[in-house]
């Protein structure tokens, strides 16, 4: 069926494709049913005299490269309907191959109350969806960046109150994930982290440069320090047996996997895929007690 709003829609999707967006008919839906209050599948229900010509003002800022999750105020992320904005990483679709991983783990694993640390939370994106489907885990959440932090804080608000069993189990700690949860050395279960990876000087798309906040994306010549600083930090905080997940670029697998050697007392350290076959997190055992 088509309306004034539908061929509006491919009216911008056209624009957007013009302007390099790389999914454009899905963008200009999402847009159109943001300002129209509907869900994707429901803009054929939008009556011509209900269209609102915020969505033109909004596919002109999407047309300038600002991130969809921006001008919509949303991100989803697994079950998570998490709010982001200027100042915070926009949660993206391989952190939640990663996080699923770690899921999968924490309900295997043989302990009352899994310990969890997030370290660079940013929009609490990983330690939420923990603590929204392992009702058992605590999750410490570590983030530097006080604009990140106060998203973060929004988000954990939200979920304990569409999640009260979470109350009491998410913590937002402020700080450097380097030298920061002293209290928890030896005894976290699993230490998970998408830190900042992208080789200082390398070429991203504006969304990515322009948006996300320098903090989250640039990491030393070669992109590694911060998952450098998360392996001192995981052989600090895991007891003898705990697991640690760790994201990197899909070019720096074979790096990152000698990140985790065995001389260091880690086992079985594994490459992981994204959902495209990429290399795209690192994970392992630590075997030794906490020094
Ligand atoms: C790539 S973003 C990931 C955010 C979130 N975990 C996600 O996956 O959507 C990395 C985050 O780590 C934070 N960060 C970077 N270095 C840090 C440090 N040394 N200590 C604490 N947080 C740090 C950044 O501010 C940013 O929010």
């Amino acid at each position: 069926m088509m309306s004034l709003l539908l061929d509006e829609v491919a009216l911008a999707a056209a624009r957007l494709a013009e302007a390099g967006v790389e999914s454009p008919r899905t963008d200009a839906e999402l847009i159109a049913a943001s300002v129209h209050n509907v869900g994707r599948g429901e803009l054929h229900t939008v009556p011509d005299s209900a269209f609102d010509a915020r969505f033109w003002a909004d596919i002109a800022r999407r047309a300038a490269r600002e991130p969809l999750q921006h001008i919509t105020g949303h991100a989803h992320f697994r079950y998570l309907d998490l709010e982001v904005g200027p100042g915070v990483f926009v949660p993206r679709p391989e952190t939640e191959v990663m996080t699923g991983w770690a899921i999968a783990k924490l309900r295997d694993m043989d302990v009352a109350e899994p310990v969890v640390a997030d370290l660079g939370t940013g929009s609490g994106a990983i330690a939420l969806a923990i603590g929204q489907e392992v009702p058992r885990a605590r999750v410490h959440a570590v983030e530097a960046d006080p604009l990140a932090r106060a998203w973060a804080e929004r988000n954990f608000a939200a979920c304990v109150e569409s999640a009260p069993y979470t109350a009491g189990r998410l913590m937002l700690h402020p700080g450097d994930f380097g030298d920061v949860l002293g209290e928890l050395d030896g005894t976290v279960d699993l230490v998970i982290s998408n830190p900042p990876y992208i080789p200082v000087g390398a070429s991203v798309p504006p969304e990515v440069g322009e948006y996300d906040p320098p903090a989250a994306l640039w990491s030393g010549a070669d992109g590694l320090n911060a998952i450098r600083a998360v392996e001192r930090t995981a052989r600090r905080l895991l007891r003898p047996g705990g697991l640690v997940a760790v994201e990197h670029g899909a070019q720096q697998g074979a790096a990152v996997y000698w990140v985790f050697p065995e001389e260091s007392g880690w086992q079985d350290t594994r490459n992981n895929k994204d959902l495209a076959g990429r290399d795209r997190f690192v994970t392992s055992v630590w075997t030794r007690e906490a020094r």
